[in-house]
This record gives C-alpha cells, structure tokens and sequence, in this order.
C-alpha cells in the first residue's frame, strides 16, 4: 500500500496507516470516520467509544459514550453528562459535533488498579537523531477521579512511569520491565512508520493506552508535541531535561 505524505494532523489518517501495516496493526484501537452508519455499527460492536475531532487536541472536544440497560446511551464531554435513548443517539451526536471532522474509536478499559479507579495513558515522546528514531521519554497521565480524559488542560496529573506502575497498576518489578521492553517496540515502530508520512518531521509523541490485560493500544501520534504540559510538571525533572538535549541534536 502506498504512504501517503501529509502535512497537517489527521488522527483518522494516521490510525488508518498504522492499522494497515503488520508491525502495528494490532495496537490500533478499531477507528472509523464519525457518521451515521459507524456510530451505529461502533456503538453495537463495543459497549464504550470515544468520538475525537479528527484535527484535535488537548483532549478538546472529546466524547465519550457508554450503553448503558435498556437502550440507553450514556454521554460524556468535559464534565457533562447526558443519557439518552437510543433514537435520540445521532441526533445529539450531531449536535455535539458539529461541522468539525470527528473519528469514532473503540474506547479501552484504561484504569488504574485499587480502590480509587482513574483513567491513565502515556505520553511517549520520540525523536530522530541522525537517521535513528530514538525514545527520548515516557510519562504517565492519570486522568482526575471520574473523568475520561488524562491531559493536564482538563485536570490530569503527569506521574512518572515508575510510581504509575508500581503504585496505581501493582506491576511487579519484572512486569514493569517487560512493559518498557514492549513499549519502546511499539513506539519505535509507530513512529518509523508515521514518519513516511511526514518524513520532515524529527520529533513525534504517541499517546499510548494500556488495558487491564496489560494489553498496549495507540490513542494518537502528536505531530507538533509539547512537552511543558507533560514532562515539565514530573516532580523529577530527568525525563524533561533529557528531551530538551535531545531536541538539539534531532533533525
Ligand atoms: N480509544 C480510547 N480509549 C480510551 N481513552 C481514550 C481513547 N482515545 C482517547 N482517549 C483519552 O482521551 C485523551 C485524548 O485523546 P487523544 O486521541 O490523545 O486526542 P488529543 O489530540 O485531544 O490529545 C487521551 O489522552 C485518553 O486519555
Ligand atoms: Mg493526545
């Protein structure tokens, strides 16, 4: 299949490459473009979605819809909470959405282990220094209890991978390190291959989920990736600083 070069953000686009390619395939949450049809087809499929604007980010204007008992449909943006019945569904999508360009993906199940149940992903952070695509860092996100979103705009705390792994997922010292084995692989490959779509780009960010089989999806790769909002705020500035030296010698 042939690459095709890009030069804005599309999500849609680039969970299309990635799903269609051996190497990545299996972490791409199942996405479709948002209408009528797929909402319908989605929401019969997976009793959890998330409807994202195609171009967004920051968490902005994401959905989340849950089917809920008798043919109810349980919708969340932000802080809003709104159930409706299964006929009033596209509409209220519809009206949510708006013009904007929106993808409905298949939600996964990423909490965190214990009493308190919150939300968590990472921010994985890569970079290509001389021809070689490297993983400056990884940070993990916990969303604010009860929220379905992680991103420290909409409350979410930056942690760092050892204490999310240890404390909010009860990994095991093996576990935590088979983990990051498995992560820099699917980073690395992710990354080789969304960089053929935007081969002048040296730095990219995957925002990646994990489900409570421990089994690794990638939410988005961020074309332009900050890392003040994420790597700034770890109480250990290492992962930060490391980054920041390894942006010098990108291109
Ligand atoms: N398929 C999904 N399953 C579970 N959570 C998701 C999914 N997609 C997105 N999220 C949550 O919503 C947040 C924002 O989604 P993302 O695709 O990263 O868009 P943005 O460009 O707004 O950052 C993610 O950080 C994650 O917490
Ligand atoms: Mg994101």
């Amino acid at each position: 299949m042939p690459i095709e070069v890009h030069h804005v953000k599309s999500k849609l686009a680039v969970a299309y490459q990635l799903s269609h390619l051996p190497e990545t395939a299996s972490y791409i949450p199942d996405t479709e473009l948002l209408h009528k049809r797929s909402l319908n087809r989605m929401t019969r499929k997976f009793d959890k979605v998330y409807l994202k604007p195609d171009r967004g980010r920051k968490s902005r204007g994401v959905i989340r819809i849950d089917r809920m008992n008798r043919g109810e449909y349980k919708l969340r943006q932000e802080t809003r909470t709104k159930v409706v019945k299964a006929n009033e569904l596209w509409r209220t999508v519809e009206r949510l959405t708006g013009d904007t360009k929106y993808l409905i993906q298949q939600a996964v199940n990423n909490v965190t282990r214990g009493r308190e149940l919150r939300h968590f992903d990472l921010r994985c952070h890569a970079l290509r220094i001389n021809g070689v695509w490297k993983v400056g860092g990884i940070c993990g996100r916990l969303g604010e209890k009860g929220s379905v979103i992680t991103t420290s705009h909409s409350g979410g705390t930056p942690t760092l991978l050892e204490t999310l792994f240890t404390r909010h997922l009860k990994y095991t010292a093996l576990e935590r390190a088979r983990m990051v084995r498995r992560l820099n692989k699917v980073i690395i490959h992710a990354v080789r291959n969304v960089s053929r779509m935007y081969p002048d780009l040296w730095e990219f960010a995957v925002d990646i989920g994990i489900d409570t089989r421990k089994r690794i999806w990638i939410f988005e790769v961020n074309i332009e990736p900050l890392i003040r909002g994420n790597f700034k705020m770890l109480p250990n500035k290492t992962l930060y600083r490391r980054i920041k030296r390894m942006r010098r010698l990108a291109k």
